[in-house]
């Protein structure tokens, strides 16, 4: 990860939302109005990485999900049980502020889920993630997510190959 020392935390009514600037729109936007709504709710689960006391470098949304089974690649679904779905974990969003772009903080956020979702206590069988553009999606291939064959934004890493920390 970058040099600078990001504290990882829940989304929090004190953190600064309105300054959070990514290369995404959307995402930005998500983050200004619609995040704290969805954590009351718990629809989703925001993560942030801090700068400072108030100040988001980074965030991230996780939620409960399911896959179907018949969209997993053949040589992985065979090996599951005969349910129509499978339990998943999504990361709904992911973005990075510009100004700490291309520092790692992106792939320590990634880590940071994966070890979340792998340590959870209810159990699930991947981490999906919905990908915005190419883009996005050559960051999570080079981060080992392999795309559902009939909808390449979508991707999907089995969590039995993420060694959770202690
Ligand atoms: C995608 C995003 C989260 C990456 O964050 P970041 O902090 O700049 O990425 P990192 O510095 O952690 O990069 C981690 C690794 O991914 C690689 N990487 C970064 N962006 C990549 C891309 N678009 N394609 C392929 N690899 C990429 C880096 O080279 C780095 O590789 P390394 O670990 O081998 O050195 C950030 O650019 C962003 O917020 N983009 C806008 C929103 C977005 O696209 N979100 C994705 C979900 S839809």
């Amino acid at each position: 990860m970058s040099s600078t020392p990001f504290r990882l935390a829940l989304l929090d009514s004190k953190h600064d939302r309105a300054a959070f600037n990514s290369d995404s729109e959307p995402l930005n936007r998500y983050l200004h109005t619609q995040a704290t709504q969805d954590v009351r709710r718990r629809v989703a689960a925001c993560y942030v990485a801090l700068a400072d006391e108030q100040r988001i470098a980074g965030y991230y949304t996780l939620a409960s999900a399911s896959v179907l089974l018949n969209g997993l690649p053949a040589n992985i679904g065979k090996k599951l049980p005969r349910y129509p779905t499978v339990p998943a974990v999504r990361m709904g969003r992911l973005a990075v502020d510009q100004t700490f772009k291309r520092q790692g903080l992106g792939g320590a956020l990634l880590a940071d889920a994966l070890d979340r979702a792998a340590r959870a206590e209810i159990a699930a069988f991947a981490m999906i993630v919905d990908a915005k553009d190419d883009a996005a999606s050559a960051f999570y291939r080079h981060h080992g997510f392999i795309a559902l064959p009939d909808s390449p934004l979508t991707l999907f890493l089995p969590l039995a190959s993420v060694q959770p920390s202690k």
